[in-house]
């Protein structure tokens, strides 16, 4: 267990006590994620390198006897959300209010629709991971979810990949956000120490070893971003639409040569290809680079993908190109900073040398203001564990 999970802990247990009166039997946890490289290239096929970070979500359960779930959210003002397996289980309709109860709906749902066989439950669930951040807060839910569940019924044939598969149908299906599979697969396969990298065709991941003097900063620029209701999904159709022209499944199987000869192809659209196959590359090239600890070349590559997230897939804003390049010069040629996650705000991560965590840190608390004026956050990450159990 990751230490600063204490606090969850303690509180997913209390919750449960006062809201279902008696104490849980299971406790499990799935965390968030950063991506260290590789944006928008999991939903065409390519590759990711995201980590598992020490910011979370807790669900203390306790299995019933019937087919009744009773769920209360500790940080949605203990909000509660009641509903019967042994009927089709349907979203809630007002999604600002009940997306939360829908990420757990369309969890079980998923779950029902493997032919796995589990009865009703109670769950008691908090966590940390900030919202809107672009951390995977939403996949940690999901994933924690089916942990519970996995964990409460003794399902043994639910393996972690299935586990993120299932977490990202919920989030298709039950939410609507046609979200690749990056999030979910760290959160379930993330291991202390490593970075993940995923090829997101074959599913298969390789851990990757970070030296122990390299941090990864994670600094939230305080403008929220919205997923669902962003440009995401039109990104994903844009993508499409460019596989559709190369003949291809996706862009995965598109190379930089192509693009470039790609004559018949709108501006916009050759853009957006062209951030999709160099990011593909950086990916698998960071992947090298970190486990060398060659922290200048990785550096390099954040650089270069900021830039074609910037220019080509048009998915920054200019404070986060500002926070981007104050950490930049903080850090100089000792590593790297880049927007991470899907975009339009959010948060930017770090790879840097510990001994430069306090003067990056300090960069951006005077150099940095948002728009609102607020001050960025700034977390200092270790890559963590994947979502399993914990002693109660
Ligand atoms: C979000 C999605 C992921 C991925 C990233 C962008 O986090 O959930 O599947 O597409 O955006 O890399």
């Amino acid at each position: 267990m990751n230490r600063p999970q204490q606090h969850l802990i303690t509180a997913a247990r209390q919750a449960f006590l006062q809201h279902f009166g008696q104490m849980p039997t299971t406790l499990v946890q799935a965390p968030g994620r950063v991506n260290l490289m590789g944006e928008h290239t999991d939903y065409n096929d390519g590759y990711v390198l995201p980590c598992a970070i020490n910011f979370g979500t807790v669900i203390a359960a306790r299995r019933r006897d019937d087919a009744m779930v009773r769920v209360v959210a500790v940080d949605m003002d203990m909000a509660f959300d009641g509903f019967w397996l042994d009927e089709t289980i349907k979203p809630l309709l007002d999604q600002a209010k009940q997306q939360w109860a829908n990420y757990v709906r369309g969890m079980l749902r998923e779950l029902q629709l493997l032919g796995l066989s589990f009865n009703g439950m109670e769950l008691a669930i908090t966590g940390d991971v900030p919202q809107g951040a672009g951390l995977s807060s939403s996949a940690s839910l999901t994933v924690a979810v089916g942990q519970a569940v996995k964990s409460l019924f003794s399902i043994d044939t639910l393996d972690a990949t299935q586990l993120a598969q299932a977490a990202q149908r919920a989030e298709n299906n039950f939410v609507g956000c046609q979200c690749g599979i990056m999030d979910q697969l760290v959160s379930a396969h993330g291991k202390v120490g490593h970075a993940v990298l995923i090829d997101c065709r074959s599913l298969q991941t390789r851990q990757v070893l970070l030296a122990d003097d390299v941090s990864v900063l994670v600094v939230h620029s305080r403008v929220a971003r919205g997923l669902v209701d962003s440009e995401y999904n039109t990104r994903r159709k844009q993508c499409e639409a460019a596989a559709r022209y190369f003949g291809v499944a996706a862009l995965r199987d598109v190379n930089g040569e192509q693009v470039s000869a790609a004559s018949g192809l709108d501006q916009m659209t050759m853009r957006r290809s062209r951030h999709v196959v160099t990011e593909n590359q950086r990916a698998q090239e960071a992947a090298v680079a970190l486990a060398q600890g060659d922290l200048r070349r990785m550096g390099e590559l954040m650089a270069a993908s900021h830039a074609s997230m910037r220019d080509d897939f048009e998915i920054t804003l200019p404070p986060i190109d500002e926070l981007v390049a104050i950490l930049g010069s903080a850090i100089g040629e000792m590593g790297g900073a880049r927007m991470t996650g899907g975009g339009f705000g959010g948060c930017v991560v770090a790879v840097l040398p510990t001994a430069m965590v306090k003067a990056a840190s300090d960069a951006v608390a005077a150099q940095y203001r948002a728009p609102h004026g607020e001050s960025a956050l700034v977390y200092v990450c270790v890559p963590s564990a994947g979502a399993g159990s914990l002693t109660l």
